[in-house]
C-alpha cells in the first residue's frame, strides 16, 4: 500500500504520464522508450486539456482561444500522435485555465469530435465531448457580404448546422452554405 502511494507521488513530481509508464511496461526495445509520442505529454496539476482533436487543427484551437504564447500560459500542443478511435489526433494542454462556453462551440465547429478534460490536482474531474448545437447564434459572420446580418441594424447572425462532418451550415437570412473552410477564415 504504502509503495503504491509513494509510485504515485513520484510518477507526479516527475511528471510521469500514463503513456510512458504503458511505454516502460510494453516495451522490449531501447528504441520503443525513446519514442517520442510516448515522452512529450506530461500532466498537467490544473486545467484543460482539449482530447481527440482532428489532426491538422490543435493550433487552430490555439487561435480560437486567443493563445499567441505572449502572455505568460503554460500551453503544450500535441501534434498528429496516434489514437485509437481517430487514426491521427491532436491535443491542447492549458494549464490554469478553464474553457468559456462559447470556446467550446466554436471548437466543436471545427473539431467535432474533442473532449474536454478538466485537470484539477492531476485528475480528471470532468470528460465532456463537445456538442455541435443544430443552430449556431452569434459566434459567426455570414460570409455573403449582402447579407441583413451584415447591414448596419445589429442583426445576431444564425445558421443552421446541416451536415456536421463535413462541416455544412446554412445561413438562416439568406441561405448562404458555408464549410469549414469559411468558418476558419474568421477565427
Ligand atoms: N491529462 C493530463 N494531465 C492530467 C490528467 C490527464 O494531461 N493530470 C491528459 C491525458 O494525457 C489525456 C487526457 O488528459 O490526453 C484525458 O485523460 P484521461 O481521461 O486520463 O485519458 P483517457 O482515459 O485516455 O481519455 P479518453 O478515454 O477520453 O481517451
Ligand atoms: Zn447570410
Amino acid at each position: 500500500m504504502g509503495l503504491v502511494k509513494n509510485l504515485a507521488s513520484t510518477r507526479r513530481l516527475l511528471h510521469i504520464d500514463d503513456s510512458y509508464i504503458e511505454a516502460l511496461r510494453t516495451c522490449g526495445s531501447e528504441r520503443r522508450l525513446s519514442s517520442k509520442d510516448q515522452l512529450y505529454v506530461k500532466k498537467i496539476r490544473n486545467g484543460t486539456v482539449i482530447d481527440h482533436i482532428d489532426h491538422g487543427h490543435a493550433l487552430d484551437v490555439l487561435h480560437i482561444l486567443n493563445i499567441n504564447g505572449k502572455r505568460g500560459e503554460v500551453v503544450s500542443a500535441v501534434l498528429n500522435v496516434e489514437s485509437k478511435q481517430l487514426g491521427r489526433k491532436d491535443i491542447v494542454k492549458i494549464e490554469d485555465r478553464e474553457l468559456k462556453p462559447q470556446e467550446v462551440d466554436k471548437i466543436a465547429l471545427i473539431a467535432p469530435k474533442a473532449t474536454i478534460n478538466i485537470v484539477r490536482e492531476y485528475e480528471v474531474t470532468s470528460k465532456k465531448r463537445v456538442e455541435l448545437p443544430h443552430t449556431i447564434k452569434g459566434i459567426i459572420k455570414c460570409n455573403n457580404p449582402s447579407c441583413v446580418v451584415n447591414a448596419r441594424e445589429p442583426v445576431i447572425s444564425e445558421f443552421k448546422v446541416e451536415v456536421a462532418e463535413p462541416l455544412r451550415i446554412r445561413c438562416h437570412y439568406c441561405g448562404r452554405i458555408m464549410g469549414k473552410e469559411d468558418v476558419l477564415k474568421q477565427f
